[in-house]
């Protein structure tokens, strides 16, 4: 068997990967990357980001304002030397991603424009209209093809994080257009593969978010960080999920409930609209439980009103917004409003890292919403992730490079029989079996149980239910079948093996959230429904175990800015 080796392999070819392997090119010259993606890297979820993204470029705003906004919006659970770092390099990162060609939009005197965003004290973020995340990934993915030491596996999927000696030296991965499974090996692997969305039920993720990455490193003892922090977004169009960026309420968007009242005055006075992403959903629930909503085929939703912006500001920069609403609800949001309720958008939680993306495994190094490096602890800004991409997928570029520059590659003969090994354990698992049960109905059953359990308020009967009914699944999972027995392009296949990662990745926030006996930021317990730093402030690590996740605790890095009581 022919074993690829490669310096650096990157795991997701996103704007974090895409970001990270640059760096890896830059920091290590003549090291050989390799970047796997089980989808082409322009169809990576980053293409669908809309709104902006966040650094401080102008008078009016300062590195210590996004860093307490950041801290204030995570609600006291963000590492502050992380964030520091963070606000700090975002601003090299923006414009270095204009020199490489992404199109900014641009004020009249030929500045950068910005734009409010929820929970930000003035305007900092950068955006390309409203599509900013496919202008963003089409300037890292031109600019990664300059670089000859980049290899790309495009449509490969990667099975298993291959271990020796207590160091992640490789991945086993499908090459879905075969239907083989290879070994690759690699001195450094970043785990780049986007959040797990998709385990609820109803999500502005793409179809691929389904926690690959963080499942990988979970299999192999690497624990999983602050799980239980899931961010619905407040403006998703019923039934699709589909975003409506929060660009709409930053360029003077409203929120109106059934009675044609601005309903954020009573939960969020002094921000309205731009309020975080927490408190506008759980606000939303709670005009349901009024019934202060409207009722629709795919459920209750409050209306998006954009109409007083005028044609021009709608056409120039919610363009997007306009599309959407017109191919996917029949209307035109120039003339009517739009409507919207709360969807799961982001993970917070991820592979845990330290400040530079390493994890506890070595070799094993993570970035952007796969991983957790503790920026965002409870609640994310909006606008914070796609440079969050930028400046931790280059952070951990540069450090697995360096690694992978001290390092040797592991024993081919070894990889070559753990490849063999996955390649049985495939054909067993899924083909051999004639297992009973199917993905659909499995994957059906988890999402179901997420939203009862794991949705915007939780509460200790309801979370013991889904960490109850999680187990089982689990004992389902192993008795999968799949219909599909060819091996080209077999997405029954993959699917099947991305239902396990759900599994693993659910089964983790779950129990995350159980124990998490207090309220902060996303994680709502209508049972505790306080913030308790006295208990908990410090951040959970799921651990894989035979059974349930262990989970245990690490401390919050304070810097510079107390705890204090969160109020907008
Ligand atoms: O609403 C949005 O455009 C989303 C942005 C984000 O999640 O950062």
């Amino acid at each position: 068997m022919n074993i690829p080796k490669h310096d650096v392999l990157l795991v997701g070819g996103g704007g974090a990967g895409l970001r990270a392997a640059i760096a890896a090119s830059e920091t290590y010259r003549g090291a050989d990357i390799g970047v796997v993606s089980k989808v082409y890297p322009m169809r990576s979820h980053t293409v669908s980001a809309e709104g902006g993204t966040a650094a401080v470029l102008r008078e009016d705003d300062n590195l210590d304002l996004h860093a307490y906004d950041t801290i204030k919006g995570s609600d006291f659970l963000g590492d502050q030397d992380v964030v520091e770092a963070f606000v700090k390099e975002a601003v090299d990162e923006v414009i270095q991603l204009e020199h490489w060609g992404c199109p900014w939009s641009r004020d009249e005197d030929g500045r950068v424009s910005v734009r409010a965003f929820g929970g930000m004290s003035v305007k900092r973020t950068l955006y390309a209209a409203d599509k900013t995340g496919f202008h963003m990934l089409h300037a890292l993915f031109q600019t990664s093809l300059k670089y000859d030491a980049i290899t790309r596996y495009d449509e490969w999927f990667v099975t298993s994080l291959l271990v020796e000696d207590g160091r992640v030296c490789g991945v086993t991965a499908l090459n879905i257009r075969s239907g083989n499974i290879h070994a690759i090996s690699a001195k450094s692997v970043i785990i780049c593969t986007g959040g797990a969305g998709k385990i609820f039920p109803f999500t502005t993720n793409a179809a691929i978010k389904n926690g690959d990455g963080m499942a990988l490193a979970y299999r192999i003892g690497c624990p999983l960080k602050d799980l239980e922090f899931v961010q619905y977004h407040p403006t998703g169009l019923p039934g699709t999920g589909i975003l409506m960026t929060e660009a709409s309420r930053g360029e003077g968007g409203h929120l109106v409930n059934s009675k044609g009242e601005r309903y954020l005055s009573e939960y969020v006075p002094g921000k309205m609209e731009l309020g975080p992403r927490d408190i506008l959903s759980r606000s939303f629930i709670h005009e349901e439980r009024k019934g202060n909503v409207f009722e629709g085929p795919d459920g209750s939703y409050v209306h998006l009103d954009l109409r007083h912006l005028g044609e021009k500001v709608i056409d120039e920069k919610l363009p997007f917004v306009r599309e959407l609403t017109r191919n996917y609800v029949g209307i035109d949001p120039v003339i009517e409003p739009i409507p919207v309720r709360p969807v799961v958008h982001y993970c917070m939680g991820g592979v845990h890292t330290d400040i530079h993306g390493a994890t506890p495994i070595s070799g094993l190094y993570a970035a952007g919403e796969a991983a957790c490096v503790s920026l965002n602890g409870a609640n994310r800004l909006g606008s914070n992730s796609l440079t969050e991409c930028l400046v931790f997928g280059a952070r951990a570029g540069q450090v697995a490079a360096q690694h992978a520059a001290d390092t040797d590659f592991a024993d081919s003969a070894s990889m070559v029989k753990m490849a063999q090994d996955e390649q049985k354990r495939i054909e067993t698992q899924f083909f051999g079996n004639n297992g009973k049960e199917r993905v659909a109905n499995i994957r059906d059953d988890l999402r179901q149980t997420m939203e009862e359990g794991a949705g915007i308020f939780r509460t200790e009967d309801a979370l013991k239910a889904t960490c109850d009914t999680i187990r089982a699944l689990k004992e389902r999972y192993k008795n999968i079948g799949i219909d599909d027995h060819s091996r080209v392009f077999n997405t029954d296949l993959v699917n099947a093996l991305e239902l396990g990662y759900m599994l693993d990745v659910a089964e983790g926030l779950a129990h995350s959230a159980l124990l998490r006996r207090e309220s902060r930021g996303s994680h709502a317990r209508s049972d505790y429904e306080e913030r308790d730093d006295e208990n908990f402030l410090k951040h959970s690590l799921a651990y894989q175990t035979d059974g349930d996740p262990r989970i245990e605790y690490m401390p919050v890095t304070l810097t510079r800015w107390e705890p204090e009581e969160r109020t907008y």
